[in-house]
């Protein structure tokens, strides 16, 4: 059979099939490139994880039907079927009717006036980072994002509750379950998981360790007169179904702190590491928001009331998480028959799709690899919100948006009232998709005061 042939009804096999490990090796070696590609052959392709299956959509359309119009008749795929066991059922990996219900209860901690409590922490946060960050010498840019994303959402969660060792045992853990729980997807059977080799020692080490730290700070909190006021977590805590009038039990609150941990550090970091990354290579962008974000705080510590006056840098983060979306797959698989594109999908389909290819389309976005915050002046620079999706769409759609987005908003005038930022070599940007983000590998960069 020739590489793309399939029978009607039945989506073209991607080129690039080896016997056994089939599709894997373009999947590992250059993946967003690999992804991108599949839009040549077609809306619907398939590509063979070892043997598996998966179905990869490459129509924006096809995935906002997939993701909004058909979520009840998707549930969240395999690889989260692995991860549920380790990492409990919290929002990132719940699905159906309990996903609904854990949501109702999640949201109201994202409201108005939380993220307003957040924004505070954030600026007060960012601005201590920021003031200790040494200038004049070369240093990597994503562990200073990961710091600070992680202590935002720390502290944002559990206050200052938490110990020195406790925060450097999540940080040490959050990293390993995370590139983990995308290596284990790959695996050929889930029974490799069980071999003693070291990859899988330290997995099951920093779930321990991540759950261990979690399940002590819960239990502090859920002490009578214990709970830190105005945090997300006493906000789960505390929290009651609006239908049922019911709390939310403790071994469910521990579950949606891992995901919350898991799901709000990683991305937001992933971003701001680009942005700075770009705004480096691009000096004159960057004085431009510098003077914007000084225009309405000398200092670079915003109010919440300030952010919707911070356009540029919301263009600049925009197009961050457009040419650098960090999740690069994300996954669904069929509970009921869809029809993609005259491809049958039956119950039990994998289905795959790729945010970062998609945000890079030429048919969405004009001249898709250059970096151009002025794109979103102009409603023919970008695609239509619905097809713009870095924090997904539908009912699984990101909790944290506005969270994330504060927080991007505070870090970035933060560090740009005060500093300027350059490259310290001429490394070129590239990117590394090993692990749940696409990670930027660039130069180091030099700040000074400015
Ligand atoms: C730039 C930052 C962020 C990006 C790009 C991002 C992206 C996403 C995406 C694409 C999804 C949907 C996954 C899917 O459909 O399978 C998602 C879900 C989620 N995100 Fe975020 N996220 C960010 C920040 C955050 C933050 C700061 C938090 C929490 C503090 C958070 C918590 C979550 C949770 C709990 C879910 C699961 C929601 C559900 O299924 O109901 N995220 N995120």
């Amino acid at each position: 059979m020739r590489e793309d042939a399939a029978p009607p009804g039945s989506a073209p096999r991607a080129p690039g099939h080896l016997p056994l490990l089939g599709h894997l090796l373009p999947l590992l070696t250059r993946p967003v490139p690999f992804l991108q590609s599949l839009a040549d052959h077609g809306p619907v392709v398939r590509i063979h994880l070892w043997r598996r299956p998966v179905h990869v959509l490459t129509d924006p359309g096809l995935v906002h039907r997939l993701l909004v119009q058909d979520a009840a008749r998707t549930e969240k795929g395999f690889v989260f079927d692995q991860a549920r066991g380790l990492l409990g059922n919290g929002l990132f990996i719940s699905e159906g009717a309990f996903h609904l219900r854990q949501r109702r209860l999640v949201q109201p901690a994202f409201h108005r006036d939380g993220i307003r409590r957040y924004a505070a922490l954030a600026a007060r946060l960012a601005a201590a980072a920021v003031s200790r960050w040494e200038t004049g010498r070369p240093a990597p840019i994503e562990p200073r994002m990961h710091g600070l994303a992680r202590d935002i959402v720390v502290e944002a969660l559990f206050a200052t509750r938490l110990s020195a060792a406790q925060k450097a045992r999540i940080d040490r853990a959050v990293p390993v379950v995370l590139t983990g729980f995308v290596q284990r997807a790959l695996y050929p059977s889930p029974l490799l998981e069980k071999l003693p080799v070291p990859a899988n020692r330290r997995f099951d080490a920093a779930v321990r360790d991540l759950r261990t730290v979690v399940d002590e700070i819960v239990d502090q909190a859920a002490a009578p007169q214990q709970g830190p006021d105005g945090t997300l977590l006493s906000l789960l805590l505390t929290t009651r179904d609006e239908e049922t009038g019911l709390a939310m039990p403790p071994a469910q609150v521990r579950d949606e702190a891992v995901s919350l941990l898991l799901a709000g550090t990683e991305t937001t970091a992933t971003t701001l590491a680009w942005l700075f990354h770009e705004l480096a290579r691009h000096q004159d962008l960057q004085d431009e928001l510098s003077e914007e974000v000084r225009a309405v705080a000398p200092d670079g510590a915003v109010s919440p009331d300030d952010l919707p006056l911070l356009e540029r840098t919301g263009h600049a983060i925009s197009e961050t998480l457009r040419l650098h979306t960090p999740n690069w797959i994300l996954m669904r698989r069929a509970v009921e028959p869809l029809r993609y594109g005259g491809v049958v999908l039956p119950p039990g389909a994998e289905i795959l799709f790729s945010p970062t290819a998609l945000h890079r389309s030429p048919r969405l976005h004009p001249d898709p690899s250059r970096f151009d915050p002025d794109r979103w002046r102009r409603p023919e620079g970008h695609a239509p919100p619905r097809l713009f999706i870095p924090f997904g769409a539908g009912r699984h759609k990101c909790v944290g948006e506005s969270f994330a987005w504060t927080e991007m908003l505070v870090v970035t005038a933060a560090v740009l009232a005060r500093l300027r930022l350059s490259p310290a070599t001429a490394t070129p940007l590239r990117e590394s998709a090993t692990a749940a983000t696409v990670r930027p590998r660039g130069p180091l960069l030099v700040a000074e005061p400015r």
